[in-house]
């Protein structure tokens, strides 16, 4: 089905640098496919070391005078392009789940879910408050400056191709940073789409960069912006080893960082739970994208003495879930993102029934359907030895473990060198918050299967990363601190 939108100058297959779209010359390009078919929707620029670097000079070039105007004009050019991606939501709707796969009412719920990351940080723009401290000794006055860090480099996933980049940019460019950009390579298109709109809305030439880049030459761009010590900070999402190589390599430069990494999200269902609500929560939490985000659910433990009550209302569900192409409007859950996605997600499948683990649904590709269709799947009688209980899955499985002791239940869901996220279902006042207290992850949530929004602050600690993104804290993140102090000034 060709990719139809509204606006089809939207589809943009360039470059962008020092406000100019630069189309890639011939034989310099790489495809960008549907994960439902495999089929070819675009080609964009596969650029290389000079590219990135003109993206540095070009941000480099920019940042003076957008540090230095006004935050209520930085905020004025953000609420634009807000407005601007929400009157093109269904445009940008269609391009995520087209080259994501997420069904098309996903892709629109993104689209808002990214405005509403540019609309709170237009907001914060204007409140990058500094301090008047109290002098400890006569004759001075003594303040905390608040400054933007300068050329930010942000690395982005392809999982949530609008919301990640939202939440990295706009901060970026309400502290007054400059930014130079690579989306991931199999998601570029809405990034390209967001950063033509960011155009539109008024952004200087030259204070919003993006370059594309296939798997094989990211090494290249990246490698640049790590050596470049005009670039002050990387901000990134995706894997734990790649978040390390970034921090080894950014420490010659001693680039401020915030890395948004894995995850190995405990899920835990105490007997005094609300098991419908649990259900409920487990279903949004894990089944949000196919599973295919950092904060979903990768091991499930249930009470023993509730343990076959919730599988089956759980399996009930998952049974029903409709999986389809992101085109057809009943789809729940589209294709995966590649065959390595897949072929992950069924090794641990495969891994898990090896070890003991029994199918309660699902357990298979979809092949009828295509490629990269995976079954959502509940298993019972996961344990710790499994690789799905220890590697994030990244897709539709959730792993059942009984357990029958609370202390016992904290260890193993603190178990693992990740601490994104972590969701627990109680009644009980004291034990909901000894068991938020006890849980080491950044992120907690307490019968509440969605726990992200613009105003709340995202990251992790242990392996997960450092870092927060949205909140007030997402600002922080883009600033540093100046301590200025006037002398002399005895009366
Ligand atoms: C992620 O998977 O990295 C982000 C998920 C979210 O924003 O909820």
């Amino acid at each position: 089905m060709p990719l139809t939108l509204s606006r089809p100058d939207l589809q943009r297959t360039a470059n962008f640098i020092a406000g100019q779209w630069l189309a890639p010359e011939p034989g310099r390009s790489f495809d960008v496919t549907d994960p439902a078919t495999g089929a070819v929707i675009a080609a964009v620029p596969d650029s290389n070391a000079a590219d990135a670097r003109a993206a540095v000079d070009a941000a480099h070039a920019a940042f003076p005078a957008w540090r230095r105007a006004p935050a209520k004009q930085r905020a004025q050019i953000l609420k634009r392009w807000n407005d601007l991606v929400l009157a093109h939501q269904e445009d940008l709707g269609r391009l995520i789940s087209r080259e994501q796969g997420k069904p098309l009412a996903e892709g629109r719920g993104e689209v808002a879910y990214a405005a509403s990351y540019i609309e709170w940080f237009a907001e914060e723009a204007t409140r990058a408050n500094g301090e008047v401290i109290p002098a400890p000794v006569p004759g001075r006055r003594m303040f905390a400056l608040r400054e933007p860090v300068g050329v930010v480099a942000a690395i982005t996933p392809w999982n949530f191709p609008a919301a990640m980049i939202a939440r990295k940019i706009a901060p970026a460019l309400a502290a007054g940073c400059t930014v130079v950009c690579k989306p991931a390579e199999d998601t570029p298109l809405t990034s390209l789409a967001l950063v033509a709109l960011a155009h539109e809305a008024g952004v200087p030439p030259g204070v919003l960069n993006i370059v594309s880049a296939s798997r094989e030459r990211t090494p290249e761009v990246v490698d640049v912006w790590l050596a470049d010590a005009r670039v002050r900070k990387i901000t990134f999402t995706g894997s734990t080893p790649v978040g390390k190589h970034l921090a080894r390599r950014s420490a010659d430069t001693l680039k401020k960082l915030s890395l948004e990494l894995g995850g190995n999200a405990p899920f835990i269902v105490f007997e005094d739970a609300d098991l419908e609500a649990a259900v409920e929560g487990l279903m949004a939490a894990k089944f949000r994208n196919g599973g295919q985000t950092c904060v979903c659910p990768n091991r499930v433990f249930v009470h023993a003495s509730v343990h076959d009550r919730f599988a089956a209302l759980l399996v009930a569900r998952v049974a029903a879930l409709k999986v389809g192409p992101a085109t057809d409007p009943a789809s729940q859950i589209g294709p995966m993102i590649n065959d390595r996605a897949v072929e992950k997600i069924e090794r641990h499948v495969q891994d898990a029934v090896a070890r003991g683990a029994r199918v309660l649904t699902g357990g298979v590709r979809l092949t009828a359907l295509g490629a990269n269709y995976f079954a959502p799947t509940v298993l019972a009688d996961a344990d710790a030895s499994m690789a799905c209980a220890c590697e994030e899955t990244f897709g539709p499985v959730a792993p059942l473990t009984r357990f029958s002791d609370e202390a016992e239940v904290i260890a193993a869901a603190n178990d693992t060198p990740f601490g994104l996220a972590a969701y627990f279902y109680s009644r009980d006042a004291r034990r909901i918050w000894r068991v938020a207290d006890a849980l080491e992850t950044g992120i907690v949530g307490i019968n509440e299967g969605a726990l992200a929004a613009e105003a709340a602050p995202f990251g992790g600690v242990k392996d997960s990363g450092y870092g927060r993104e949205g909140s007030v804290h997402g600002l922080d993140d883009y600033l540093h601190t100046k301590y200025v102090c006037q002398g002399g000034l005895d009366a």
